[in-house]
């Protein structure tokens, strides 16, 4: 009976494998919702010039979507261009304003935390770093 429970075991164990397996092959076409995916891995997104010090800009690449500030010389943040309300689009304005087309929520470019409401949460922020003059973010 000690030899079944092994087997019997082993065959769980298979199948959860088959199946995480399975889930990880379908989960390609996933996410976003509503088409602005952030970055999964290293993504180049434009080149350092695009943000200036103070600054910050919503840039796209191959289905990408960030926002990227410069709050310091040489330090480079990305977010989510999600707000964290409802799920809209953020806008940036001015180059320097995250804002909400939708209920008005502003979020600071240094950090991605709430100016202004509706929304109550900071945006989810990724890795941004330069490389060659290139911002690359996620990963
Ligand atoms: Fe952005 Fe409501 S969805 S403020």
């Amino acid at each position: 009976s000690r030899r079944n429970a092994l087997v019997a075991g082993a065959t769980a164990t298979a199948g959860a494998l088959a199946l995480s397996a399975c889930a990880e092959g379908s989960s390609g076409g996933g996410g976003g919702g509503n088409g602005a995916a952030g970055p999964e891995s290293p993504t180049d997104i434009a080149a350092a010039s695009e943000v200036p010090v103070g600054k910050a800009a919503k840039l796209t690449k191959g289905g990408v979507t960030v926002i990227v500030s410069q709050p310091e010389n040489g330090v480079f943040k990305a977010f989510s261009s999600t707000c964290t309300h409802q799920g809209c689009q953020l806008n940036v304005q001015n180059n320097s304003q995250i804002v909400c087309p939708c209920h008005g929520s502003q979020f600071a470019l240094a950090d991605g935390s709430v100016k202004g409401g509706p929304a109550e949460s900071p945006l989810k922020s990724y890795k941004a770093e330069v490389k060659d003059g290139r911002i690359i973010v996620g990963g």
